[in-house]
């Protein structure tokens, strides 16, 4: 066998996001693109805002000399402050350029924390339904994942998480605005959450870290803030990223900010640094690092993704699916109404309409809807969860 046992295991068990999105190129191949419903994968159509593009043209007519180098691991001074400024608006306490470091994407981000605190074999607590990569990425830094259960709102269960932590646990990971759930976490929540931690750091004697994937942060609908971690907990990162917010996933661009009081600041920032060069990142892409400096406040349009849940929301409430109305995100997580989540997204299949079955998050017995599609799509997919919904006699 010419691939590792682990990479194997990895990619048998792998991702069913992939694997709708490879069918769905070959029912579209077959039946044409305008005949398939594809909301498997969270990859948004939307258009970056024009002050995106704006931007970009400015660069490239008036080149920054040097600007295609190598740099400090860390990203541009100018691009971190430009982060921090922005952070410090939205979570009323001040961040400096010492608390941000530059990334490829969210998904570096998280590579570059967890390598630099995860000893071997200790624990990251996670929630399930979750992003499936994060199974992934702990074990890529030797960690053990150790999956908790949320609430019928998807809430993680901090009872649960009380006698879940041990000796072993180095960090909880959470996710919110959630991907696949669309939760958004309450203050109150955080608040308790941040108690329980410090109380079991104290007990254990060790730092325990709080990690927030806010990869969605901008995606909350009906005027509602996200809380931020900060104020609750001060052994607090965050990783995130401009995919969703700019709409620009294939860019590649994030960042990892960590609270201003964290203990041992310098010498974890200093970590992150080391971990982003020997990942093999080096350091965040040039260009975007030039770019996002100056679109700090800017965002895709949060009323279109909100319209295409509501209509989406509304129409499958009416046909008899049960689901949790999401506060952000670009998803929704109905319950699957076949026990068997992989029985039920081969149904809607029939109807080429893709979807992801919720045992790939976690949490068999549901399944995920991505809507950052076109309208056409949506609208598209209607006829399919009809049909199934007769079929199995729902509403
Ligand atoms: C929860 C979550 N975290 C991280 C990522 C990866 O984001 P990025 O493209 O910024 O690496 C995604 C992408 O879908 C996600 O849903």
């Amino acid at each position: 066998m010419s691939i590792s046992e682990r990479v194997k295991k990895s990619m048998e068990e792998g991702s069913w996001i992939r694997r709708m999105f490879e069918e769905g190129t070959i029912l579209k191949q077959k039946y044409g693109e305008e005949n398939v419903f594809d909301l498997s994968l969270g990859n948004p159509v939307m258009k970056p805002p024009p002050e995106f593009h704006q931007e970009l043209r400015r660069l490239a007519e008036n080149p920054i000399p040097g600007m295609h180098r190598y740099m400090e691991n860390a990203g541009y001074a100018e691009t971190r402050t430009a982060v921090a400024k922005q952070l410090s608006l939205e979570a009323g306490i001040n961040f400096t350029k010492d608390d941000i470091l530059m990334t490829c994407g969210a998904a570096g981000a998280l590579n570059v924390v967890l390598k630099t605190i995860v000893n071997r074999e200790e624990e990251v607590i996670i929630f399930a339904p979750y992003f499936a990569e994060f199974i992934n990425y702990i074990e890529n830094h030797d960690g053990v994942a150790k999956v908790l259960p949320t609430d019928e709102q998807f809430i993680p269960r901090l009872d649960v998480l009380e006698t879940a932590i041990t000796a072993r646990t180095r960090a909880v990971l959470i996710n919110y605005p959630n991907n696949p759930s669309g939760a958004v976490y309450s203050e109150d929540f955080l608040h308790q959450l941040g108690e329980l931690l410090k109380d079991k750091a104290n007990k254990y004697g060790k730092e325990i870290f709080l990690i927030n994937d806010e990869a969605y942060r901008n995606l909350v609908y009906n005027g509602v803030k996200c809380p931020q971690i900060w104020p609750y907990y001060q052994q607090s990162i965050i990783v995130t990223s401009h995919s969703k917010d700019l709409a620009i996933p294939g860019e590649r661009i994030g960042y990892i900010a960590v609270h201003p009081d964290l203990n041992d600041h310098k010498e974890l920032m200093a970590g992150f640094a080391h971990c982003n060069r020997i990942l093999g990142y080096v350091n965040a892409p040039a260009l975007m690092q030039h770019l996002v400096r100056h679109l700090q406040a800017v965002s895709v349009s949060v009323a279109e993704y909100q319209r295409k849940r509501d209509f989406l929301y509304s129409h499958l409430t009416e046909m008899g699916y049960s689901i949790v109305k999401p506060q952000g995100t670009f998803y929704m997580f109905p319950k699957s109404p076949l026990e068997d989540d992989i029985a039920f997204i081969k149904e809607l299949r029939r109807w080429r309409v893709l979807t992801v079955p919720g045992r790939s998050f976690g949490s068999p017995g549901y399944f995920r809807i991505s809507y950052c599609t076109d309208d056409g799509t949506l609208e598209g997919s209607l006829a399919g969860f009809r049909k199934v919904a007769q079929k199995l006699k729902l509403g």
